[in-house]
């Protein structure tokens, strides 16, 4: 297939992107019509684009968007659940560009009255950035997709320009991207669309220096017509402005075009952007029927006469010339008018379904939809659509059903940052990610709090997570002074649309989310008639979904539950704030409120949001340690303010979270509840809450830089019970604390566990029922050796050992694979181990470590996974974190061979891993 995609299932065809940016070579897809080109082509630009961000102190050009509140106090320094405050209305003082911007949206805004015209004038086309003949050889050549502020500096200390909250990193700015592209003579009668898969933020686009349009939103896909502006059998100069406000996030957003970037080739006659909607309307075990609802879209100057038709392929078929479809749909005959529209419907019936489900009891099984325009036998669009056939129902007193099968959701909160990559999305680092959360028996994402990259979605379809999909984390009421409540007013529909609309063929997408935590709570009747006029426009994009919104503080009585199908709740399932310290605070407190909103809503599936928000540090353990089940940080209680470090014992939460245990608690007894999606998966870089100084979060079950917590075992052993294991924690390296007391907690998907310390016996203990760990809090300490044994149902299980180790003596390294794909994208996670004569890991060695490579591969970030850390991502010397480091290596295009790792630290024997790049 080579350099050529079509459809939305581009990257189906190349695991990782294996295209450049040639845009000359074609293929025919018509053995009688030689030279004709494909029907569709969709081609990555994702190479050699040229970078230019203003510097500090630069006065950046007034190409602005809109005009922004002048901040005149910043309260950042805040708690994620803090009350919303009322948005600010800005009135634009000066000449903006908002204008010509905002009718790139119109094809988002179902009436067509309210469409913008684009006025008069072509703003910016005295610029210099945006002129062809602009000398742009001195700006930064970077490929995309592009982070432009992962490579740091990390600013330190109370008063840093971009605060802990939005991760200590350069992104705030204006920056511009430059490329040139070269359209070839015989592309002139196609229609040429930019599609972006997103850009953070304020992007305007313009076109051999005319202004084509742009989109607000960081976080969604849009696409622009670039056909009027081209030249065709020339070179194309493309020219893009982002804009990226401090104090617009309340988490680390990344900058730049962080997503894919492409070039769209069609016909004038095409299937519309996400033009095609698959639906299951009835599945037995003979057949399933799907209904295919495909908008066509003329942007010639002629009426068509057109032929739709559509095949149906299994997924791994449909590259395969052999396999012929598994049904095909009746030809459609239509016509469609000089930039017009039209619809087309057929139910399509598939013979054997295949269903698409989730494991471990499911295979999520896909199929791909090939939809074809023909005109007078030629063909005239050829457009793929991934699509998966299952039934989802939700029952308000056991959850969510799958195919007949009712699933916990055993979720996680993921934001879109892939650590030491930043914002950049790279497939294989989102694979990583989701493989370690499988390994822990994770079902379920939630995308908080916006849409992810596509690719993620072809990644949770293929691997059968579910997910909530979620577009905005405020409404018109902010929380940070420059997030989106400054263009909700102009924006919320279109950027609703674009999310349904591009993901709603998504097998893997079962509920959407427009809203977290909004300010709308809190204003009864106003807050709940937003709210459904919101739900109103998913609907009306995708009747076949419900809708909900995370409500942290909106109680049953309240107006803002009433308006949504699902009940997400936000810590209130388990309770909030309800040790007795927190007696008499202003903050949100709540009893554990699965029941209230049961009794109130009996017709309504309740789930659990967001859980926890428990917080540790990979390897740090604390003492004294708390006897409860759940507890606030402070100092002396979990919490190290100097050294910035919460305690690993994972019983400590944020002063509205709790335990993992504590919720496990208040799930079972409320088996009406769906699940939970836990807060949240992976550390990510930003909101790094209690510590504030520091640059990433505590409250992920795996760190940073990908490594487990303790937290990860007590995951696994409820969410996996089939699964043999058994952890211990702490590590056994106390010599500070010989003869003191210090407690020992296991995790086990056994039901008993025999404990020893130096082959004496410490007891056996059963867990009693809603309890999630065993603890022996009265250990005294000496070195040596402790053992777990775990029992179930009488019999042996699973055992485990932790040793005291010696001194650290030498670093092992080990690759995540051992081959990568030569392509430019793919990546080498290497996990960096100091350890000691043995072979164990030495618990506290935060040794620095050197790094080199050679061969085809660069060595594009290290890390450690602790929150504390201020060395920029790029840097080659790092130090360890409790035993571990990362480095991300990441291939080179094109040039196969060995890429060799090495890593030095003074005082231990060095160490080499060897990868292949094919
Ligand atoms: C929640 C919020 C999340 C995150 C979390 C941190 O209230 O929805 O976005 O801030 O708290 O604990």
């Amino acid at each position: 297939m080579g350099l050529f995609y079509s459809g939305n299932c581009a990257s189906r065809f190349s695991r990782y992107y294996t295209i450049t940016a040639i845009i000359f070579l074609f293929f025919s897809c018509s053995s009688s019509d030689q030279k004709v080109l494909p029907a569709r082509q969709k081609i990555s630009i994702n190479r050699d684009w040229k970078f230019y961000k203003y510097k500090e102190g630069e006065q950046p050009d007034d190409l602005i968007y809109d005009v922004r509140p002048e901040l005149k106090q910043v309260a950042e320094l805040r708690v994620a659940d803090s009350r919303p405050t009322q948005a600010e209305k800005v009135k634009a003082r000066q000449v903006v560009l908002k204008p010509w911007i905002l009718p790139s949206g119109n094809a988002f805004i179902k009436d067509s009255s309210k469409h913008f015209v684009r006025p008069e004038g072509n703003p910016g086309e005295n610029f210099p950035f945006v002129k062809i003949d602009f000398d742009d050889t001195s700006w930064q050549q970077v490929n995309l997709p592009h982070d432009w502020a992962i490579t740091g500096p990390f600013q330190e200390g109370w008063d840093s320009e971009v605060g802990g909250g939005m991760g200590r990193l350069p992104v705030n700015g204006v920056a511009w991207y430059r490329k040139k592209i070269v359209i070839p003579e015989d592309w002139s009668g196609k229609t040429v669309f930019l599609d972006v898969d997103g850009a953070m933020s304020y992007a305007m686009v313009w076109l051999n220096g005319y202004l084509v349009g742009g989109w607000p939103y960081g976080y969604n896909s849009w696409r622009l017509d670039l056909t009027p502006y081209l030249v065709f059998g020339g070179v194309n100069q493309l020219a893009i402005r982002l804009d990226n406000p401090n104090y617009s996030s309340r988490w680390y957003p990344g900058g730049g075009i962080y997503r894919n970037v492409w070039l769209t080739v069609v016909n004038p006659v095409h299937v519309a952007q996400w033009g095609t909607f698959i639906s299951t309307e009835h599945i037995d075990s003979a057949k399933a029927s799907v209904k295919i609802k495909i908008d066509i879209e003329n942007t010639g100057n002629r009426k068509a006469d057109i032929e739709v038709v559509t095949s149906v392929f299994a997924f791994e078929e449909v590259d395969l010339p052999e396999k012929s479809p598994v049904a095909v749909s009746q030809l459609k005959e239509t016509s469609v008018f000089p930039k017009g529209k039209v619809h087309v419907e057929n139910v399509i019936e598939i013979p054997n379904p295949r269903l698409w489900g989730p494991p471990p009891t499911q295979e999520p099984k896909l199929y791909v939809a090939i939809t074809e325009i023909f005109q007078n036998k030629s063909r005239l669009d050829r457009y793929e659509t991934r699509f998966g056939i299952r039934q989802i129902e939700f029952n308000p007193d056991s959850g969510l059903i799958v195919n007949g099968e009712h699933i916990p959701i055993r979720g996680v909160n993921q934001h879109h940052d892939l650590g030491a990559l930043g914002a950049a999305f790279n497939t294989r680092a989102a694979e990583r990610q989701l493989e370690i959360l499988r390994e822990m028996g994770c079902n379920a994402i939630r995308m908080a709090h916006n849409p992810p990259a596509p690719e993620l979605l072809e990644l949770t379809d293929k691997m059968g997570f579910l997910v909530i999909d979620e577009i905005f984390d405020c409404w018109e009421m902010k929380k940070t002074p420059h997030d989106f409540h400054l263009i909700f007013p102009e924006w919320f529909e279109q950027d609703i649309r674009a999310m349904v609309r591009r993901d709603k063929n998504c097998p893997s997408v079962f509920l959407w989310s427009f809203g977290n935590e909004v300010g709308e709570q809190y204003t009864g009747e106003e807050g709940a008639a937003l709210a459904r006029k919101l739900a109103a426009i998913v609907k009306d994009e995708d009747p076949t979904r419900l809708t909900t919104a995370s409500m942290n503080y909106a109680q049953p009585h309240m107006p803002f539950p009433e308006a949504l199908d699902v009940i997400s709740l936000n810590y209130q399932g388990e309770g909030i704030r309800q040790d007795p310290m927190f007696e008499g605070t202003e903050r949100i407190r709540r009893p554990p409120s699965y029941q209230a909103f049961h009794d109130k809503f009996p017709n309504k599936v309740i789930l659990s949001s967001e859980t926890a928000s428990a917080m540790s540090s990979r390897g740090v353990y604390l003492f004294p340690v708390t006897d409860k089940l759940s507890s606030p940080i402070r100092d002396g209680m979990g919490g190290d303010s100097k050294n910035r470090q919460v305690s690993s014992y994972e019983l400590y939460a944020v002063d509205f979270g709790s335990s993992a245990d504590k919720v496990f608690r208040e799930l079972e007894k409320h088996p009406f509840v769906a699940g939970e999606f836990v807060w949240n998966g992976f550390d990510y870089l930003g909101e790094p809450t209690p510590y504030y100084l520091s640059r990433s979060s505590y409250t992920g079950i795996i760190d940073l830089a990908g490594f487990k917590k303790d937290r990860f075992y007590l995951y696994q052993a409820h969410w996996r019970p089939d699964l043999p294991m058994v952890h211990i924690l702490p590590h056994w390296n106390w010599p500070e604390r010989v003869g003191k007391i210090t407690p020992v907690h296991v995790f086990t998907s056994g039901d008993e566990v025999e404990l020893f310390l130096n082959g004496k016996s410490l007891g056996r203990k059963r867990k009693n029922k809603f309890e999630y760990r065993l603890r022996w809090d009265n250990v005294i300490y000496e070195p040596g050796e402790l053992k777990a044994l775990a029992f179930k149902n009488g019999k042996p299980w699973a055992q485990t050992v932790v040793k005291t180790t010696g001194e650290a003596s030498k670093l092992r390294l080990t690759a995540d694979r051992n081959v990568i794909e030569a392509n430019g994208y793919d990546l080498a996670f290497i996990t960096v181990e100091i350890v000691d004569k043995d072979g164990l890991v030495v618990p506290r060695s935060n040794h620095e470590i050197v790094f080199s490579i050679e061969g085809p591969g660069t060595i594009v970030a290290t890390d450690n996974g602790n929150p504390a850390d201020m060395t920029a991502f790029p840097s080659k010397v790092r130090n360890a974190f409790n035993g571990l480091a990362l480095v991300i290596v990441r291939a080179e295009p094109e040039k196969t061979g060995t890429i060799v790792v090495s890593a030095n630290s003074s005082g231990l024997k060095a160490a080499k891993v060897k990868i292949k790049s094919k």
